[in-house]
């Protein structure tokens, strides 16, 4: 699947979600996954995570700095949402997203993280938003599968963004599956 980005303008920061594995912090992974609140992940080896990057569609989630584009000046004239940002550009990454998908009928999403200071300003939602258009745009989409917390702010959340139903809980944990044909049974 061909790279993509999407950019999100909040006050005077622009954050930026990225396909592009050329913007990924490994060491950001690394203490990421060694996160209590990733309870589900820990560190691993410089060579398996390069082996989990290289088989997984990743998105990253960036700050951007410094902003290279005024957009609270620019009119929507001046504005072309394809362009690239201009360097130079620092990407600070501050969350991810992955998929582990055969870029065709299935996919599943783990490791959805954004650092605490930048939660609850919409960077969550926005970065499912992506997912959900990267899924959308798989041909022979079936499922789209994930576990989540069985907590009522996390089914919300997941039900609300991605049209996910419960498929199945255990242990505090909710399996969701959300198709494109609601006749999918396997
Ligand atoms: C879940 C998470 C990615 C949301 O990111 P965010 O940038 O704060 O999300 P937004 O600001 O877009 O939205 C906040 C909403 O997410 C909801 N949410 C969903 N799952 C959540 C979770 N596990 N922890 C906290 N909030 C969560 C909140 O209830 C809030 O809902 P509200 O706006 O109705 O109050 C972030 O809280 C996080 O990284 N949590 C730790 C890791 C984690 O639990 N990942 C999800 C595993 S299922």
């Amino acid at each position: 699947m061909e790279s993509k980005e999407w950019y999100y303008s909040l006050g005077d920061q622009t954050f930026m979600v990225s396909t592009k594995p050329e913007h990924i912090s490994h060491d950001f992974i690394q203490a990421s996954f060694s996160d209590p609140v990733m309870y589900w992940a820990k560190p691993i080896s410089s060579e398996n995570l390069r082996t989990m990057l290289e088989n997984s569609c990743f998105l990253g989630l960036y700050l951007t700095s410094p902003d290279p584009l005024p957009r609270s000046k620019s009119t929507a004239k001046d504005l072309d949402p394809a362009a690239p940002l201009q360097p130079p550009c620092v990407f600070i990454q501050i969350g991810m997203a992955r998929l582990v998908t055969d870029y065709m009928t299935l996919a599943f999403l783990t490791d959805v993280f954004v650092v605490p200071e930048h939660q609850g300003k919409g960077l969550g939602q926005w970065m499912i938003q992506c997912v959900k258009e990267l899924t959308d745009a798989m041909p022979g989409l079936r499922r789209v599968m994930f576990m989540a917390k069985n907590a009522p702010h996390a089914v919300k959340f997941y039900e609300e963004l991605l049209h996910a139903q419960i498929h199945d809980q255990e242990k505090g944990k909710v399996v969701f599956m959300s198709s494109r044909d609601a006749q999918v049974d396997s």
